[in-house]
């Protein structure tokens, strides 16, 4: 049985007053799936201070341990502020910071080796898409860390669908259309997939969320733009039951 989960990331948006104004409006009363919120580091303690109900995500770490790396924050300082997941791979980290698959997987297994729970991205591009490349790039991503991943390590991590061209466009795959993906992902993983929950991403509202949901390979949401507002972010989180 796969716990549904739903996941806030924030991007790069917010501000003291912001996070403080949504951790007091956010009602997840009566919410059954496990719920996630990924603020932008400064406000990581403001957030594990505040939350309830939910448990802490990062956006993004370094494949780091320590030292001089400049501006880099590192899986056992997120560990610190009690952050249980963290989103590695994201598209907008790969596409606008230029990260490959191999450093998304050394981020993996950094956010793994402190006991970190990876939240690993994949999707592909509107192009990738219309010249029938969806699957193999998808299946290129996960390969870039399930072949250096041991069945232990394999256990710990979440994956999310994202399109890219799902991503803040309003345009949502249909249910169809990720439900063949999400089926495509879990058979990838093998006889662990069984037991990975699988999340889909990109333009996700509550006016879509239960259709996605019903899919039998979603396993609940990564939610961009709708996790701003407290009220909606809230009925998503309701909707994954
Ligand atoms: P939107 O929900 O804004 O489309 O963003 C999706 C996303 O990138 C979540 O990581």
């Amino acid at each position: 049985m796969r716990t549904p989960l739903v996941a806030a990331n924030w991007k790069m948006n917010g501000s003291r007053e912001f996070a403080e104004q949504f951790l007091a409006a956010l009602d997840l009363e009566g919410v059954t799936a496990e719920v996630v919120v990924c603020p932008p580091f400064p406000y990581l303690a403001q957030v594990a201070e505040k939350v309830r109900g939910a448990v802490l995500g990062a956006q993004n770490l370094s494949k780091e341990t320590s030292g001089a790396f400049t501006g880099e924050v590192s899986a056992a300082m997120l560990r610190d502020f009690d952050v249980r997941y963290v989103i590695v791979g994201h598209s907008e980290r790969r596409s606008l910071y230029g990260e490959g698959d191999e450093l998304v997987a050394d981020k993996f297994f950094a956010a793994q080796r402190e006991g970190l729970t990876p939240i690993l991205c994949v999707g592909e591009t509107l192009q990738e898409r219309e010249a029938g490349q969806a699957l193999s790039v998808i299946a290129r991503q996960l390969q870039a860390v399930t072949g250096r991943a041991s069945e232990d390590e394999l256990q710990r991590v979440v994956i999310a669908y994202e399109p890219v061209w799902a991503i803040g466009t309003g345009k949502t795959a249909s249910p169809e259309q990720a439900q063949e993906v999400h089926h495509f992902i879990r058979e990838q993983l093998g006889a662990k997939g069984s037991g990975i929950r699988l999340l889909y991403g990109g333009s996700v509202k509550s006016g879509n969320a239960a259709e996605l949901f019903a899919q039998p390979d979603i396993d609940g949401a990564l939610v961009g733009g709708a996790s701003l507002d407290a009220d909606e972010f809230g009925k998503i989180c309701r909707t994954a039951a």
